[in-house]
């Protein structure tokens, strides 16, 4: 079943060339207003929107927050300034067997709070039967935390979370099916879910970069 936050994400990727085209064939540029905050706060009062998925459908992450400036300041800005943004989420604001998915320069990040079961399955996988042989413990820093790159990897679409054969994620483009580890088990995507630079810092911290 797809949940609520994936179709805001599965909206992106098939927004239709035509879309971006007058009638008389001029380019035209999208609307990114309703990202702009009404109220005209500062740049460090800026922060991304992030998602929160689970059982109970969509949730709001309002006690989490992003130390980056907002999605369209990333977009703009130079590989220079791209190379050091750092995201910092409060982990406390996600309940275990939750996922969050937030914006990091420019591309999703799926964050999962797992549950003990959920570790134990990842665990108990045969490695050796994988198409991307990586062990649970190879992939996370803490077992609770799977923190990974929401793209693809057979053509980088977006997987949907809480989805798929393997109680993972799936991606709907050419039906790729990745564990509760992010590990690919079923479709054409060749490697599992990236894992990108991420540490824990003091409080239940995360700092993604
Ligand atoms: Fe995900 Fe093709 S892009 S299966």
């Amino acid at each position: 079943m797809q949940n609520a936050n994936s179709f805001v994400l599965v909206i992106d990727q098939t927004r239709s060339a035509s879309n971006f085209y007058t009638t008389d064939n001029t380019y035209k540029v999208p609307d990114f207003s309703h990202y702009a905050r009404k109220d005209g706060g500062s740049d460090s009062s800026r922060v991304y929107s992030y998602f929160m998925i689970g059982s109970m459908g969509l949730l709001s992450a309002a006690g989490a927050k992003a130390t980056v400036q907002d999605f369209l300041s990333n977009m703009s800005a130079s590989a220079d300034v791209l190379a050091l943004a750092k995201v910092e989420v409060d982990l406390s604001s996600i309940p275990e067997g939750k996922n969050v998915i937030l914006k990091w320069r420019g591309k999703p990040v799926f964050i999962r709070h797992r549950t003990e079961h959920e570790i134990a399955e990842a665990r108990a996988v045969n490695v050796a039967t994988l198409r991307d042989p990586q062990t649970d413990d190879e992939r996370v820093q803490k077992p609770e935390w799977l923190v990974m790159l929401g793209v693809c990897t057979h053509l980088g679409c977006v997987p949907i979370g809480e989805s798929g054969d393997f109680g993972g994620w799936f991606c709907p483009c050419h039906g790729s099916h990745y564990d509760i580890s992010g590990r690919i088990r079923k479709g054409p995507a060749p490697l599992n879910l990236e894992i990108p630079e991420y540490a824990f810092g003091d409080d239940d911290k995360l700092v993604i970069g």
